[in-house]
């Protein structure tokens, strides 16, 4: 059993420019992920869903100013990115970075061999991605790809699910996994979340504006997240309450704050 623990997390942000203030972006993120769950994130353009993300992988322009993020009573927030990647936390971003040069299959390879400790054995390995690959209908010309290079956004997604089912964390954030996808590959890649989940007992969170992946993939909890905050929790129903009447109730609520 692991358990992601988000405790009064502040973060901001420092513009490019040396004399701007730093931007605060999150006020006080409070959420827990267990091994098993599956917990969805909904809140609107720019509240702070992807900083959130960032910030738990350890994305050297987000800075924590308050707060904690642990695994399993392990400080997230004293290690390094790989030491994240590692301690068993993975982000599939909502915008994957190209990485001309390094093919795909040098990059999962590498990347398995840092997470599980030891090069995987070459005959097991070939045999593990030859079913990655066929389980999300991607084609085997992809892996010899530079990674993520000229890939459609389509594709992008899903070779962050065949990543996810690679390298076996104990807790995944999917950053919008389910956006550009079309209704074919929207199945496939939620069977690869789901499949991810059952294999590894995963604790998922899901950041979406979309109630039709949680279709697919089901949260047992539902976050609205405004103004860099979780400001309402519950179940599934909270999903289609948002679908139905929008964010207004809660931006109101959080002006007013
Ligand atoms: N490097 C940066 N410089 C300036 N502002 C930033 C930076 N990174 C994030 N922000 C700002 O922080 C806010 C939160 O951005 P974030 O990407 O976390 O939102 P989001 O909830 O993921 O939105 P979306 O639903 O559109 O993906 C935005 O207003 C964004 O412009
Ligand atoms: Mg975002």
């Amino acid at each position: 059993m692991a358990k992601l623990e988000i405790r009064d997390l502040h973060v901001n942000v420092t513009p490019k420019d040396s004399d701007a203030e730093p931007i605060v972006i999150l006020k006080g993120v409070d959420l827990t992920v267990e091994s098993g769950q599956t917990h969805a994130i909904m809140g609107p353009n720019g509240s702070g869903k992807s900083t959130l993300s960032y910030a738990i992988a350890g994305h050297p322009k987000y800075q924590v100013t308050q707060g904690t993020i642990t695994l399993d009573g392990e400080d997230v927030l004293a290690m390094t990115v790989d030491e994240r990647a590692r301690a068993g936390l993975f982000l599939a971003m909502q915008y994957p970075v190209e990485v001309p040069g390094v093919s795909m299959s040098n990059f999962l390879r590498t990347a398995a061999t840092a997470v599980r400790g030891e090069a995987p054995k070459l005959r097991h390995w070939v045999k593990e991605v030859k079913e990655s690959l066929s389980e999300l209908e991607i084609d085997p010309s992809f892996v010899e790809r530079s990674v993520n290079e000229g890939f459609s956004g389509g594709e992008k997604k899903r070779h962050e699910i065949l990543q996810l089912g690679m390298l076996k964390p104990k807790i995944a954030i999917l950053d919008e996994t389910d956006s550009g996808l079309d209704v074919d590959a929207l199945r496939v890649v939620s069977q690869g979340v789901n499949s991810y989940r059952e294999r590894e007992n995963g604790g998922v969170l899901l950041i979406t504006h979309y109630t039709r992946i949680l279709r697919y993939i089901k949260p047992e909890f539902v976050h609205v997240f405004v103004n860099g905050r979780v400001v309402e929790s519950g179940g599934p129903e909270l999903a289609d309450e948002l679908e139905e009447n929008g964010y207004v109730k809660f931006t109101s609520a959080a002006a007013g704050a």
